[in-house]
């Protein structure tokens, strides 16, 4: 361990509260929290406390100008009850490119992998042991100065919480492709893992629920013709046998899904013909009516793989095939929580034991 972190352990576990057989998404804690301070050019005060709340200054700057970014990640248990981290490195890597867009300071990456090491080790009970079920980790930082003018925050708040969880998407989704409202342009910050972002989907994705769908599709902001992503998930069409995802590095509007990139290489070493290219809703409308869409399906940290079942756009709705009768998303998901479990071999070194701390200091 190259960091001091100061650890202080809580004295009343809420462990024994927790059901891991009705776990839904999101509503419950572990017990523990990693915090640390950006003051004067440096991150300091690093420590590992109980999950508590903070106390907010009205002008916090985060809560006007909304320099917030976060990551999700998931903590696993092997088969035979070991903890394990997935691509933690890429999660450190991710949250710094995110910063970066909206003029936060980086998180040393080695700081990063190693707070999450030590905070999963101590709240390794709260790994859920079922295969499907995770530790979701919650990294994300946050600008603290209590100011009102515009400018960056000189001071911000980096935390980890973590949340044992079930699926995010326990059934398979229905998607609306948006034709009004927009998620990201080329030079904005769709993508990074900003709150911001998030935000400005809620009001699309409200109006899609109450028109029956789970979420929105979103579409290019200038033609409303490619496709980008899902609000919570990129997205993947196989068409007449063909695995087609957009490339968030050529559209700059698109976030970089770990999920996303640890499915792609496991497709392509499976032999799946795979294409990393812009895909227009004319392109899967057709195909859909040529019979050669074969299914759809979203990937996310939250999500793993979510098949999609229905998708409209205009006044069409495509009806996909049964998950029954899918085999990419199905397959890919399976891979993933096997390798997560430690029942597959790990060939792409992706899935790293945590490191149990040795002792803690009260
Ligand atoms: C994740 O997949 O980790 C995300 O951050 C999506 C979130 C909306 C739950």
């Amino acid at each position: 361990m190259k960091y001091q972190i100061r650890v202080n352990r809580t004295a009343h576990s809420n462990l024994p509260q927790i059901d891991f057989d009705n776990l839904s998404f999101g509503r419950y804690f572990s017990d523990h929290m990693f915090v640390a301070e950006y003051r004067e050019g440096k991150w300091q005060d690093l420590r590992i406390e109980p999950l508590s709340e903070f106390a907010t200054h009205p002008a916090t700057m985060a809560l006007h100008y909304g320099q917030a970014v976060f990551e999700g990640m998931k903590a696993s248990k092997s088969h035979d009850g070991r903890p394990m981290l997935f691509r933690p490195q890429m999660h450190a890597k991710r949250l710094n490119f995110s910063a970066r867009r909206l003029a936060m300071p980086a998180f040393p990456e080695d700081l990063f992998v190693e707070a999450i090491h030590l905070l999963v080790g101590i709240d390794a009970g709260w790994i859920p042991p079922k295969k499907g079920s995770a530790l979701y980790i919650r990294p994300f930082m946050y600008a603290t100065d209590p100011f009102v003018g515009v400018r960056p925050s000189q001071t911000y708040r980096f935390v980890i919480f973590t949340c044992p969880v079930g699926p995010y998407y326990p059934k398979p989704v229905s998607l609306l492709a948006e034709t009004h409202y927009i998620r990201a342009a080329r030079g904005g910050t769709g993508e990074a893992k900003a709150a911001g972002n998030y935000a400005a989907a809620m009001l699309p994705a409200q109006l899609a629920n109450e028109k029956g769908y789970d979420q929105v599709l979103w579409l290019d902001a200038q033609e409303f013709k490619y496709i980008q992503e899902v609000g919570t998930m990129n997205i993947f069409f196989v068409i007449d046998g063909k695995v087609i995802t957009p490339n968030p590095e050529e559209e700059g509007t698109i976030l970089r899904g770990i999920t996303r990139d640890s499915i792609l290489h496991i497709l392509r070493d499976e032999g799946y013909t795979v294409e990393e290219r812009r895909i227009s809703i004319d392109e899967v409308v057709a195909a859909h009516e040529q019979g050669k869409l074969e299914e759809v399906f979203g990937t996310g940290t939250a999500a793993v793989v979510a098949q999609v079942y229905k998708i409209a756009y205009e006044d069409k709705e495509m009806v996909l095939p049964p998950i029954s009768e899918c085999r990419v998303g199905p397959f890919a998901k399976s891979y993933i929580d096997d390798l997560r479990a430690g029942l597959r071999a790990d060939k792409f070194g992706w899935v790293e034991p945590v490191q149990l701390p040795q002792s803690v200091d009260a």
